[in-house]
């Protein structure tokens, strides 16, 4: 586990020289925390720290864009969230709207395909709109791929899974000797991405939140004090160095 708060430019520079460009992590995934808190720092309402969170997100989503990452997936929502008063709720909402926006023609030149994972039939509808938008202009692309986890829970998604699963029993489309780890990978958010190999967390908190229960088996986790809005593509350089220098046995024996 590694703990820092500032890096020296030329320190950083280093951790970019250092990473091997031939075993870039295909999948990351962020649970992006620490918005709250770094506004309160700041004696700033809440909203402020996520919408210095939205500047991380467009430097982090160039950064795997650069570095040739396949899948990034972000924890914007979910579906413990709607706890939150309404109008952090509505502020996040809006920031999302705002965000695909004005982001998705830089994205689209950036050959990343906006996606997202979660049950976003209970959005706004007008974010279901931008996001539908966003996929539409951008599906045939073929660089990263930006999930966006909104309204999305671990167990509400494995839930899910077993529902569509049962279904297809019911209907006599298959057996029960058919289910196996694949039949419920492909019937998750997430069918036919790899699992994610480096999870992220800053903020100094240890939890997995209900994100990607299923996906993270033999994810590697890494995590720093760093609050999101002040994360950045230094961080994640540091974050993949050190997933690489990781030995990933998957429960077996080199
Ligand atoms: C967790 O920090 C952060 C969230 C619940 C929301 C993350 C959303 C954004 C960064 C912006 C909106 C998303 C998009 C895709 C434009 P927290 O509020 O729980 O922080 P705290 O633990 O310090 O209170």
């Amino acid at each position: 586990m590694l703990f820092f708060n500032k890096k020296k430019k030329n320190e950083s520079k280093n951790f970019l020289e250092m990473i091997d460009k031939n075993k870039i992590p295909k999948h990351i995934a962020i649970i992006m925390d620490g918005n709250g808190r770094w506004a309160k720092q700041r004696n700033l309402p809440r909203t402020f720290g996520h919408k210095a969170g939205v500047e991380t997100i467009r430097e982090i989503v160039k950064a795997c864009s650069e570095l040739g990452v396949k899948y990034l997936t972000l924890y914007a929502f979910s579906t413990e969230n709607w706890k939150r008063p309404s109008e952090e709720v509505n502020a996040l909402m809006n920031l999302l709207v705002e965000y695909l926006r004005s982001e998705v023609q830089e994205l689209h030149k950036n050959n990343v395909v906006v996606n997202s994972i979660g049950d976003i039939s209970k959005l706004p509808l007008i974010c279901q709109e931008e996001l539908k938008n966003a996929y539409e202009k951008t599906k045939d692309n073929t660089g990263l791929v930006l999930n966006l986890a909104l309204n999305y829970g671990g167990r509400d998604e494995i839930k899910n899974a077993v529902i569509k699963i049962a279904q297809l029993i019911k209907e006599n489309k298959i057996d029960i000797e058919d289910i196996n780890e694949e039949l419920i990978s492909s019937n998750l958010y997430t069918a036919n991405m790899p699992d994610p190999d480096l999870l992220i967390r800053p903020s100094g908190e240890y939890r997995l939140s209900n994100f990607l229960l299923w996906q993270v088996a033999y994810t590697e986790f890494w995590y720093s004090n760093i609050y999101w809005p002040e994360f950045n593509r230094e961080h994640l350089y540091r974050a993949i160095y050190d997933y690489q220098n990781r030995d990933r046995r998957f429960g077996g024996i080199k």
